[in-house]
């Protein structure tokens, strides 16, 4: 979102291309502080828009979300969203990407800048921030803490390996049509509950640990305006570029966790400092 340093670095180095991944990203921070949602995700598109348009960049990208078109009724699991479900935001976070990918949009009718938008579900996978739900409760698991798992733990997410979701955007960058939105998601639909259960019987069963059981997760408040379901339905960039998840959950799910296992230290020092005072806070009314 800073201006004078973007059109710098753009004019050091002469970029070709550009694919914003840059974005607040958790949710519950932005029901506390929808403001830096606004910066970073509005604001800091539309730096990075411009910057394009002043360089004649040969093509954006826009990193956006599912959560854009809101939620899917648990009681329907028939429904999915496609690239023409209407935008229907639920939280800041949400609402944020939306005007971001009606700002890239527009740049393109406008200006004719030459964009892509991808669309994608719940990532999952190594570096994953310890606010999201998987590697929270790898790390919460490990050191016996509580698990908050919010209402009852029925809301159904979409999971996507880290790795599938970046051969999509590669292939997007290079193989789609300039104007167009691509969904990203691979039919990985698994309830909340489930994931926390199958992290406690991975890790209890790796760590040959009696202390990891189900006693404890712990049903905490509700986070409002709670999204029930996201759906992806992927057959537009199957068809068009023949993408599909190459990784299944149960796969997926095995390399994350040998993955923190093995990259201890990365969370130690990730989860020291700020991160305690995020926790507490974000949590202590729950
Ligand atoms: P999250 O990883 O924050 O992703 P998103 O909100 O973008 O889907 O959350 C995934 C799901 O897990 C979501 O339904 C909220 C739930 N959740 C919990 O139950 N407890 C937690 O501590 C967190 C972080 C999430």
């Amino acid at each position: 979102a800073d201006e004078a340093f973007i059109m710098d670095l753009f004019e050091k180095e002469k970029f070709d291309v550009v694919v914003n991944f840059a974005a607040e990203s958790h949710v519950d921070r932005s029901i506390t502080d929808p403001e830096a949602f606004v910066r970073t995700n509005v604001m800091g598109t539309t730096t990075l828009l411009d910057a394009c348009r002043t360089y004649g960049i040969k093509r954006y990208h826009q990193v956006s979300t599912d959560e854009v078109y809101g939620d899917l009724p648990l009681d329907r699991p028939d429904l999915f969203f496609t690239e023409t479900t209407p935008l229907h935001t639920s939280s800041p976070y949400s609402s944020s990407k939306a005007s971001a990918d009606l700002f890239v949009l527009a740049y393109h009718r406008t200006y004719g800048l030459p964009v892509t938008v991808s669309r994608c579900s719940n990532n999952y996978g190594p570096y994953q921030f310890p606010e999201k739900l998987i590697p929270l409760m790898i790390n919460n698991v490990k050191h016996h803490k509580q698990l908050p798992v919010y209402g009852d733990g029925m809301q159904i997410r979409d999971w996507l390996y880290v790795e599938d979701h970046c051969k999509a955007i590669d292939m997007v960058c290079n193989g789609g049509k300039i104007g167009e939105v691509y969904n990203v998601g691979g039919h990985n639909e698994r309830p909340n509950i489930f994931i926390v259960k199958t992290i406690i019987a991975q890790l209890h069963d790796r760590l040959k640990d009696d202390g990891i059981s189900e006693d404890l997760i712990k049903h905490v408040a509700d986070r409002l305006g709670h999204d029930r379901r996201y759906g992806i339905d992927p057959t537009k960039i199957k068809n068009d570029l023949g993408w599909y998840p190459e990784t299944p959950f149960e796969k997926g799910i095995v390399l994350t966790i040998d993955w923190y296992l093995d990259h201890e230290e990365w969370m130690e020092h990730i989860t020291s400092g700020n991160y305690q005072k995020y926790y507490e806070e974000m949590y202590k009314n729950k």
